[in-house]
């Protein structure tokens, strides 16, 4: 792991792509400096004061020399471009049948909670061969986290949330960073990715602490927190059921519609005025400094499991 490399090793699927497209850059760039350097070099020693050369120089144009040499690196662009968007598209779209992983960054550390209730800090542990997506929200500034080995980097922002996904192909320990300077110790927040066997890594979600499932974690909050008290169908007070609202379009007081996603769910527990629900009154009191990101992250999974889940988005 810590041996001099000029490469970190390619620990996932989208790794080995990453670095294709990084040789294949280096290469165009050594092409096109040796295009311009060695007939550089060339008129510098042919053309040096006190050579006998022809010095003439008649005026002249080649209409085939401008075209080519506009469009050529015109085309190589574009091709770089296109090769670079469907590396970027294959890397920033989650499968569908992704593991999830919930981490919120904090100066200066990792806190990571798996699906099945397990927490880690600056430490994650995943399974071989298996698709991982992590969404990740700050509660305090921008970090961004990154696994060379996986050549994987993602900004994780306050106040919204930012996804990220991987396939490990390899089993062993990488580094995990944080890439954006966030403070004092930004150096110090580092940890590890495990990539463990499938069946290491259901031994090692059921041993130790394993706390209740992110969803079933929800749920408690759900009625602790005191959401139960409006949002059930039987209720006084007029607020919207949330059964069943989690990826379907709402229509809002406004006249938009919206996805009621992640981040329209978080956004309607700390800042309930921004986006009212049509036929609705602004009723609801926030929950800024009520309520953690991990916790609205659960109350967000428990949402999503009384919810039927919508096809191909998130
Ligand atoms: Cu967190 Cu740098």
């Amino acid at each position: 792991m810590d041996k001099f490399r000029l490469f970190p090793v390619q620990g996932s699927s989208s790794a080995q792509q990453v670095d294709w497209l990084y040789y294949g850059l280096t290469a165009m760039l050594v092409f096109f400096c040796l295009l311009v350097f060695i007939p550089l070099i060339f008129f510098c020693i042919r053309y040096r004061r006190g050579a006998k050369v022809d010095r003439s120089n008649p005026s002249q144009g080649n209409n085939l020399l401008e075209c080519g040499w506009t469009l050529l690196p015109l085309l190589i662009g574009l091709g770089f471009f296109v090769w670079g968007a469907v590396i970027y598209y294959h890397v920033e779209r989650p499968p569908q049948d992704a593991l999830q992983v919930q981490v919120v960054a904090k100066q200066w550390m990792w806190k990571l909670q798996h699906a099945e209730g397990k927490k880690e800090i600056d430490e994650l542990h995943v399974p071989l061969g298996s698709n991982v997506e992590l969404t990740m929200a700050s509660q305090d500034v921008i970090h961004s986290f990154f696994i060379p080995a996986f050549r994987t980097k993602q900004d994780v922002v306050p106040g919204r949330y930012t996804t990220e996904w991987f396939h490990p192909t390899r089993l062993g320990e990488y580094h995990l960073f944080c890439a954006e300077y966030c403070g004092t110790d930004h150096s110090r927040m580092i940890g590890r990715v495990v990539v463990m066997r499938p069946a290491d890594y259901q031994r090692w979600l059921t041993t130790g602490e394993t706390g209740r499932s992110i969803t079933l974690e929800g749920r408690r909050l759900f009625h602790d927190k005191g959401c139960s008290g409006c949002h059930v169908g039987s209720s006084v007070i007029h607020a919207p059921p949330l059964e069943g609202i989690y990826g379907k379009q709402v229509p809002l007081a406004s006249g938009e519609i919206v996805t009621a996603d992640d981040q329209y769910i978080r956004d309607s527990i700390l800042l309930p005025a921004k986006q009212i629900s049509a036929g609705y009154a602004n009723l609801m009191p926030s929950f800024t400094g009520h309520i953690s990101e991990e916790e609205i992250m659960q109350i967000i999974a428990y949402l999503k499991s009384i919810g039927d889940q919508p096809q191909g988005g998130k």
